[in-house]
């Protein structure tokens, strides 16, 4: 059974928690797009992990975690992240793997995502997380990116000074400070050593393991809402977090995919800058903010929140194929009365959209169109089976379901790992 899950709004749904409980029946985890803008939150017994680039399922004795191709990797962050799992305690011998073909994010591409963002106007900022990822993503596109198999090219060193000249020359016309190609030459020439025993052909690797008959876990990072061709762009990230990004960021071919998993939270949050239809700047919105816990895993900056969106949902439901959802944090919207789903977005005269628009500027003239439904107003955290579950909670996830389409797989009702109720899969 292979299997491919995918964020379904703007992230932070609670995709850690899900791929670690998903994890437990897979021989491989790979990660196929995305970087350290990730932040996959696991908590198991009292010990909270934070995973940005590794797979969660790094955690799980045993399993083989891959970075694929499609995904770009800043081989500091990676390995401090590397260094923190061996002092947690997992071993790394032999069940880490990265992708020859995968772009190596360098402190060039932070330094330009800095001045880029810097540069924008405020109403144009993106609100990146600053880790370089657009840059990466746009000289991998252009390119002239550095794959992490070119540490082993004898001209790897000659390729640095390039790298950085090329880069200069935009950090300069932004007004940023350049930066010595000696100095980055002396930084990055030690990265052969360091990543050498876990670079490997990902792809010859993942079709040995399909060929054994092995259970893949593809785990994406961001999500629906994020990704640079479906995503309220140009606020998104640079790269398809959705589904397909499975294939061409790691090798799969789509048909061995066997099902898709999408997580949603069963309400919305967005970090940085751009649209965000049912946004609640409110008491409700601080409640959710504050009951949920949401604030950044790789920022620390507090996340906006509102109420659930279906068009949102019936859109990532679409575009990923989704076979099942992973609902989290039902537990947070314990203490409302009332719940709201938003069916569409009304334009002053009336017309109502039900698929979310192309054009962003729609938005500004929109109001969300909310159906409103009884809340349960009792604690559901330490439920763990759907039968036991409030009237009113189940009537609300229902009525999700028959609005966005797909099963009911996995339900979250709170952070630790045995909150996870586990559905039709
Ligand atoms: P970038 O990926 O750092 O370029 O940031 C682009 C946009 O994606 C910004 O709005 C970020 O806040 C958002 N973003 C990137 N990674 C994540 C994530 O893992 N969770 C939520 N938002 C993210």
């Amino acid at each position: 059974m292979n299997t491919v899950l995918v964020g379904a709004q703007w992230g932070d749904e609670g995709k850690g928690k899900v791929i670690d409980f998903l994890t437990e029946e897979a021989d491989v985890v790979v990660r196929f797009q995305g970087g350290s803008n990730a932040g996959h939150t696991v908590v198991v017994g009292d010990r909270k992990y934070v995973l940005h680039l590794v797979p969660s399922g790094v955690l799980h004795e045993g399993k083989h975690c891959v970075i694929g191709n499609g995904v770009v990797m800043d081989p500091f962050d990676l390995m401090k992240e590397l260094e923190q799992v061996e002092s947690w305690g997992f071993a790394l011998k032999g069940r880490f793997h990265i992708s020859e073909r995968a772009h190596m994010v360098c402190e060039w591409h932070r330094a330009l995502d800095r001045a880029e963002e810097a540069a924008r106007a405020q109403d144009a900022k993106i609100g990146t997380t600053g880790r370089g990822i657009g840059p990466a993503y746009a000289a991998k596109v252009g390119r002239f990116g550095m794959r992490v198999g070119d540490i082993l090219r004898p001209d790897f060193q000659d390729r640095v000074r390039a790298q950085v000249e090329e880069a200069n020359r935009a950090l300069t016309a932004l007004g940023a400070q350049a930066l010595d190609p000696e100095e980055m030459v002396r930084l990055y020439a030690p990265m052969v050593k360091a990543l050498m025993p876990y670079v490997t052909d990902t792809i010859q690797f993942i079709h040995d393991k399909l060929d054994a008959g092995a259970n893949l876990l593809f785990e994406g990072a961001q999500a629906t809402m994020l990704d640079i061709d479906f995503g309220t762009y140009p606020f998104v990230t640079s790269s398809n977090p959705t589904a397909g990004g499975a294939c061409t960021g790691s090798g799969v071919p789509p048909r061995k995919i066997d099902r898709v998993i999408g997580v949603i939270k069963l309400y919305t949050t967005r970090v940085g800058e751009g649209p965000f239809p049912t946004e609640l700047d409110d008491a409700d919105g601080e409640t959710l903010r504050r009951r949920g816990g949401e604030f950044g895993a790789t920022t620390g900056r507090p996340r906006r929140c509102g109420w659930f969106d279906a068009v949102i949902g019936r859109y990532a439901q679409r575009v990923n194929g989704v076979d099942y959802w992973a609902m989290t944090k039902l537990d947070v919207l314990d203490t409302f009365p009332v719940v709201k789903i938003c069916t569409g977005y009304r334009r002053k005269d009336g017309f109502v959209y039900t698929t979310f628009p192309a054009d962003l500027d729609v938005l500004k003239w929109c109001e969300p169109v909310y159906e409103e439904m009884p809340g349960w107003q009792c604690e559901t955290s330490h439920i763990t089976r759907y039968e036991d579950l409030p009237a009113n909670a189940k009537a609300y996830i229902a009525r999700i379901l028959e609005l966005i389409g797909g099963k009911l797989g996995v339900l979250s009702v709170g952070p630790a790992r045995e909150t996870t109720l586990r559905i039709n899969i």
